[in-house]
């Protein structure tokens, strides 16, 4: 029986992950979910395996050593899956230094502690794997309409968020390179599902149109994110920690790329499709609520994804249709409008009223 540590399971990506491997693997695994908690971690997301023999939630700090130690040292962890990060690239516009501790400090010693407590006279303990949850944007950005991100592109982050990725990946690459430290990397484009906080495009566009609030676009609308279900790129993570060579990095995307503008006319026209003609909240929603604002600065251009090393070394392949996978969001951010509400009270205004002055 394995046991997985799993780091950010509280966080979107995170949380879906943890749901998808009990629902799973059932009883034939554990997961300790290792989580410290911060604006973006929720419980909540958790609340239907919180109470299984099998899952237990400690709060911990990723970079808290003595902490993560004792863990490795309590349980024989056999999967390392480190999702903990803080991921906004616009908070980490105004506060680089949070994304820095966590994401590059934080990975450094979950590497350390994996390594203490796996290393054996001569090399590793069968069967370890540590897998590094990574991003697209470590590349950088695309200038044109045309051309992918490979696992070769050249690294070149731009955001101080992709530059702490960066950061950890190299840590992660240095750890293979010096010890043959059995580890992973996975390069994700951007996600959308389920319990995604709502300071990320999809969600915050959603949540607004249902409040009638103006619909934040940055610049001109034209730039280019490739979209990935969350459920297939758990999906990815689950096959590469299984299979994935010793070492190696895999992009994982769907060939899904659409312009922000594209994006955000989809999510107000399906809404008006999916609430019932009594439903008040359609007086609310419209096309004129759009508002182009002021650009993100270092707004990077264009992400896109060539997933073929994943899907010929590993057949992975993503499963969900964007045309399926929006609409299966949008109805379950409708019918969790109270999950929304709590998170979007306090802390979160006062963000959204720095962050947007409108
Ligand atoms: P998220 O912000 O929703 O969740 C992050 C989680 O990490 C939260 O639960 C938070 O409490 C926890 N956390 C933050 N700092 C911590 C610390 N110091 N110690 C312990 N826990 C801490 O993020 P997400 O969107 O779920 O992303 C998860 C991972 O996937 C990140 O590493 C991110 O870089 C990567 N990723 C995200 C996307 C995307 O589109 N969201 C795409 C590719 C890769
Ligand atoms: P985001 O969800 O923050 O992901 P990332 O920056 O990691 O790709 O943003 C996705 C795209 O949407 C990005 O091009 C910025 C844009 N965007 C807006 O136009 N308005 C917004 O309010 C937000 C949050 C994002």
């Amino acid at each position: 029986m394995k046991t997985y540590l799993v780091t950010g399971g509280a966080g979107f990506i995170g949380s879906n992950f943890i749901l998808y491997m009990l629902k799973k693997y059932q009883e034939e695994i554990n997961i300790i979910n290792v989580d410290c908690l911060t604006y973006a971690g929720n419980l909540e997301n958790l609340k239907e395996v919180e109470h299984r023999k099998n899952y237990k939630f400690l709060k911990v700090d990723v970079c808290d050593k003595k902490a993560i130690l004792n863990i490795f040292q309590t349980y024989d962890i056999d999967r390392v899956i480190h999702f903990a990060a803080e991921s906004h690239v616009d908070r980490s516009i105004r506060n680089p230094e949070v994304f820095v501790n966590t994401n590059v400090l934080g990975t450094l010693n979950l590497l350390n502690a994996a390594k203490l407590a796996w290393e054996t006279e001569d090399g590793f303990k069968p069967g370890k794997k540590y897998l590094q949850v990574s991003t697209d944007e470590v590349y950088g950005a695309l200038e044109g309409e045309e051309g992918y991100f490979y696992e070769t592109t050249p690294l070149d982050p731009h955001s101080p968020y992709s530059a702490s990725k960066t950061s950890a990946d190299l840590m992660v690459k240095s750890y293979v390179d010096t010890f043959h430290f059995p580890a992973n990397i996975t390069r994700c484009s951007n996600n959308y599902g389920p319990y995604q906080f709502p300071e990320k495009l999809i969600p915050l566009m959603i949540n607004n149109a249902l409040n009638g609030k103006k619909l934040p676009v940055y610049g001109t609308g034209k730039n280019v994110r490739d979209w990935l279900y969350v459920e297939d790129h758990c999906k990815a993570i689950d096959l590469v920690a299984e299979k994935g060579r010793v070492g190696e990095v895999y992009n994982v995307g769907g060939h899904n790329e659409k312009k922000n503008i594209e994006i955000v006319t989809m999510i107000i026209d399906t809404l008006l499709e999916m609430l019932s003609a009594k439903d008040p909240r359609r007086k609310l929603i419209s096309h004129d609520l759009i508002t182009y604002v002021e650009d993100r600065k270092g707004h990077d251009f264009r992400y896109a994804i060539a997933p073929d090393k994943i899907k010929a070394e590993l057949g992975w392949e993503p499963e969900t249709p964007f045309s399926e996978g929006i609409k299966r969001t949008i109805a379950w951010y409708l019918e969790h409008m109270e999950w929304m509400e709590r998170i979007t009270k306090g802390e979160y205004q006062k963000y959204y009223e720095k962050m947007y002055r409108m």
